[in-house]
């Protein structure tokens, strides 16, 4: 084997840009409360992701508190916040990532005759005086810029070049092309990169970008067809989360690049073992579920149902198997310990499920996996990681579910008999309702009134068999602020006074920290 040098092996290497926090949650309905953007942020970092886009500063003061204090606790990544071309956009992003270790400002405009006509009504040459404005102000500020060219792949390419040498002669580090549309095609895209790495004065000093939409089912094709023409940066998200169709998706690209090694000669620095607790904890947050056959994290994206596949599975995994699912964390769903197992082996479980919990957190999971034992025949890795996710999620909860009693069946009305604490203080009521759903969430209005109106209600089974636990996911909504709630119990009313309780709180939390919405038009 020809030994690689470091140069070219840094020559080739990808850069994974995480945009799940950020474009990601441009997704409708995809907010994520502050503890879930910290938690995330740690994911990310434990997998490697080398850039994490934390959030639109000037778009609310979530957004800002988010990028802010993820710049606090992140130590490897690089932090990144987004700002259009004005002064106040770029400040304020500047000052969110003040504390980070290594920081970055995203600056964007957009390039498009469409954009330029109907959005800023602003002429080529007004665009290219921004670009320099903004990229200028960007780099007195922060020594790493990325500078967008917005719906840059429906731009005219001539004028690509000329926006693209403006933001390289202003001192930007990264160029970022990005498909905002999801409309390039992956020669196409190809075509750009190539055109504006081989003209574009000092294109040898930055590097190049992909940030691909996926609106025709291209993104991931067409980022790696820019990786193949010279890309070296790839903006993607956890389960492809992001505006309308959503972004490439993080897991696709880096197992492409990792398995065709063969015909993508780059790599990542990836620890690809973490990827399917990101994306749990993604979907989980979210309420967004991953699709069963859903490339690398999808529940049957290891499953082989038929006789062949599986003859041929026991023979030789490689004869159905182009990578392994402990390649990416899906371990086997093993069956792991019953009620005698000791906290060492829990945390063991734990570490190998990708969770370092502190003594706290700890305690309260092993607690929680105890009485899941008493419940359940079976505990598989799949209930520990619903289990401690909502340990987590619950945790700093002022509002928390204490008992619950359903009258369900087929004479009505179904009545529920709750008792929840609020900071500590306990408060009872029981309400009817149509089907003992309605009843539970009657009863929380009654103890906790509450304006707010539910957008999503999504149960689905942890795994399989009558005990599993039913995991559930809330979102609700309150003048234009969103919040999600999850739980897990193998009572799945319970779940869902939970799931509800969870999202409430977060509710509240947004409501005591940010001002209403998010409102900045993106340009
Ligand atoms: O899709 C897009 O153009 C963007 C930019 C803000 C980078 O998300
Ligand atoms: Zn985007």
């Amino acid at each position: 084997m020809t030994p690689v040098s470091t140069a070219a092996s840094e020559r080739d290497r990808v850069i994974i840009f995480d945009t799940t926090m950020r474009d990601g949650e441009q997704s409708p309905g995809a907010s994520m409360s502050l503890e879930e953007k910290l938690e995330l942020a740690k994911i990310l970092e434990d997998m490697r992701v080398d850039v994490i886009e934390a959030g639109f500063p000037i778009a609310s003061n979530g957004d800002f508190e988010a990028v802010r204090q993820i710049s606090e606790i992140v130590t490897e990544s690089v932090v990144c916040g987004l700002a259009r071309a004005g002064v106040q956009d770029i400040e304020r992003c500047a000052e969110a990532i003040r504390k980070a270790k290594r920081g970055r400002i995203h600056t964007f405009l957009s390039t498009s005759p469409s954009h330029r006509d109907h959005i800023l009504r602003a002429s080529q040459d007004d665009i290219l005086e921004m670009i320099t404005g903004s990229v200028t102000h960007a780099r007195n500020l922060c020594g790493d810029v990325e500078w967008s060219a917005q719906d840059a792949t429906r731009t005219e390419q001539d004028f690509l070049r000329r926006c693209v040498e403006a933001a390289i002669r202003a001192g930007a580090t990264t160029i970022n092309i990005p498909d905002t549309v999801g409309y390039t095609y992956p020669s196409e895209y190809a075509e750009v990169f190539r055109d504006l790495i081989e003209n574009v004065p000092g294109a040898d000093t930055v590097i190049f970008s992909t940030h691909c939409h996926n609106d025709l089912g291209l993104a991931v094709a067409n980022s790696l067809s820019g990786v193949q023409a010279g890309a070296r940066q790839v903006e993607c998200a956890i389960n492809g989360i992001g505006e309308r169709a959503g972004n490439a998706a993080l897991e696709e690209i880096v197992m492409a690049l990792k398995v065709r090694g063969d015909r993508l000669p780059y790599h990542t620095g990836i620890e690809t073992q973490h990827i399917t607790r990101a994306s749990r904890y993604v979907s989980a947050i979210t309420g967004f579920p991953v699709q069963f056959n859903k490339a690398i994290v999808g529940k049957n994206a290891f499953a082989h149902e038929s006789g062949i596949h599986q003859d041929g599975m026991l023979k030789d995994r490689g004869t159905y198997e182009i990578m392994q699912p402990e390649d990416v964390g899906q371990g086997a769903s093993n069956l792991v310990m019953g009620k005698h197992a000791g906290r060492a082996g829990f945390r063991e479980k734990l570490k190998e499920l990708g969770y370092e919990l502190g003594q706290n957190a700890l305690n309260e999971a092993f607690q929680r996996f105890k009485d899941l034992a008493d419940k359940k025949k079976h505990v598989f890795d799949d209930d520990i990681v619903a289990l401690v996710d909502d340990a987590l999620a619950s945790q700093a909860d002022k509002i928390q579910v204490k008992h619950l009693r359903v009258i369900a069946g087929t004479e009505g009305p179904q009545e529920a008999f709750l008792t929840v604490t609020i900071e500590g203080a306990e408060k009872s009521a029981n309400a009817t309702g149509d089907g003992p759903v309605d009843a539970v969430f009657n009863a929380i209005h009654e103890v906790y009134p509450h304006a707010a109106t539910l957008r999503l209600f999504q149960v689905h089974a942890v795994t399989e068999g009558t005990d599993a636990q039913a995991q559930v996911s809330v979102r609700l909504e309150e003048d234009g602020r969103i919040a999600t709630g999850q739980a897990a119990d193998t009572d799945t009313l319970t779940a869902s006074a939970k799931a509800y309780v969870n999202a409430l709180n977060n509710l509240v939390a947004r409501k005591e920290k940010t001002a209403p919405a998010r409102m900045v038009s993106g340009f």
